[in-house]
């Protein structure tokens, strides 16, 4: 098979490196890819054009493709595949939007009714404030659209929680701000595999959103990831039965099959998992982390779930557990500095390196983005895991690396009660 992944970043790199162990791939390419990247695959120089790169897919005859990112899948790029008599692993622009806007992934689990954080939008100031007045803090305050993670405020003070209500609202473009009820838990994540009826949940993995040891500073991307995250069976039971399958029959009740990774951002309350947010897509980090762990061959299980066969298909897993570090640039998340000269040894076992914003000139290779290489290691538990990569840090030639040196210690925390 001709297999096509779409994206650039660490967790594009991670789908490459584990379709390309698939015995059913004879050839992978990449769109546009990373400097990690070019020894797996072709890359295609790709400026994110759907219609561009639906129409090369057809003539190249690639068999399957892999949506890494959100951008492409809200616009419709599963669309223009399927279009063409083209499979692709990812949902339509209009299952996508589970992730594109945060009012209809709300109206959604109001309507089929999944646990998630009490809510209600405003377009008007005033009337925002007024409720904000009413509900007190702690209080969470969403700007309702794609804001890449980074237009939510939690604020444990009425100053906060107004400030952040009349940045979004007093745009002159205008805007709309959800107001959230505060959960409060340990947050993890659930990724899982569908083909619109049957769901394989994957191994529950941890994201660290906050760029400052512990989970102080700004939110970004994801700063690193475990898994497994230590869930109880119960709780995960729960996260199927309430969320994940309520979810996908929900959206196929209402005509939309969903077909791809579903991300579910859980926030593990007293009362039980509540949904923070859908995503389309795998997590990056939590990618990273997971699909080191998966024995099963994903090729064929995105080919599965391409061709609605996902039901009666089984996941195996490796024994022992996987922590991922991000190596962010200097200046990230708000101007992270590009250019930087980067020295990567080969990684000894037990360690994964995947690129995220780099690029190779006369064979250097320099930092090219805001999240620069992820380093996962692999152990017999969460513990060696995260000393293996841990250990390999101080070896990666790279000025000014932030990075956090808490990443699971969450996970171990939970794991030594
Ligand atoms: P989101 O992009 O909606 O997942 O929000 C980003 C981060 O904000 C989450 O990962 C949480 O840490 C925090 N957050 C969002 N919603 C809530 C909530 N209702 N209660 C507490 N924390 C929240
Ligand atoms: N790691 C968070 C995300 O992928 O949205």
């Amino acid at each position: 098979m001709k297999v096509l992944v779409v994206g650039s970043g660490g967790r594009e790199h991670a789908l490459l490196w584990k379709a390309a162990e698939s015995p059913l791939v004879e050839r992978l390419y990449a769109a546009p890819g990373n400097a990690g990247m070019e020894a797996l695959a072709e890359l295609l120089p790709w400026r994110g054009e759907v219609e561009i790169l639906a129409d090369w897919a057809l003539e190249e005859g690639v068999d399957l493709t892999l949506v890494g990112p959100e951008a492409p899948l809200v616009e419709g790029i599963a669309d223009a595949f399927l279009a063409r008599g083209l499979k692709v692993f990812g949902p339509t622009q209009r299952a996508a939007m589970i992730e594109g806007s945060k009012a209809f992934a709300k109206g959604l689990m109001e309507r089929y009714g999944i646990p998630t954080a009490r809510h209600r939008t405003f377009q008007d100031p005033i009337l925002a404030l007024e409720y904000l007045e009413e509900v007190g803090v702690p209080i969470v305050v969403k700007d309702s659209g794609l804001a890449a993670g980074k237009g939510v405020t939690v604020a444990f003070d009425l100053h906060t929680a107004k400030q952040a209500v009349a940045n979004i609202l007093n745009r002159a473009e205008g805007g709309e701000v959800v107001i959230e009820e505060y959960l409060e838990g340990e947050e993890a994540t659930v990724l899982a595999l569908t083909d619109g009826e049957a769901i394989l949940p994957l191994l529950p993995s941890q994201d660290h959103k906050r760029l400052l040891d512990g989970d102080r500073g700004p939110m970004t991307g994801g700063m690193g990831a475990v898994a497994p995250y230590p869930m109880d069976p119960g709780t995960l039971r729960r996260v199927e039965e309430e969320i994940l399958r309520p979810l996908v029959a929900g959206l196929r009740a209402e005509g939309v099959i969903y077909q791809g990774v579903v991300y579910a951002g859980l926030m593990l309350t007293k009362e039980g998992p509540k949904v923070l947010e859908f995503n389309a897509r795998f997590g990056d980090p939590e990618a990273q982390a997971v699909l080191p762990l998966l024995e099963s061959d994903l090729v064929d299980l995105a080919l599965r779930a391409a061709e609605g066969r996902l039901a009666g298909a089984r996941l195996s897993w490796k024994e022992g557990a996987a922590a991922c570090v991000v190596l962010a640039a200097p200046g990230y998340p708000e101007s992270p500095r590009k250019g930087i000269p980067l020295h990567l040894p080969e990684s000894p076992e037990g360690v994964l390196v995947f690129h995220a914003g780099t690029r190779r000139e006369e064979g250097h290779l320099y930092s090219a983005g805001g999240r620069v290489l992820n380093v996962v290691g692999l152990g017999k538990d969460l513990r060696e895991a995260l000393e293996r990569a841990y250990a390999f840090i101080p070896r990666i030639g790279f000025p000014g690396a932030v990075y956090r040196k808490d990443i699971g210690r969450r996970a171990l925390a939970r794991l030594s009660t």
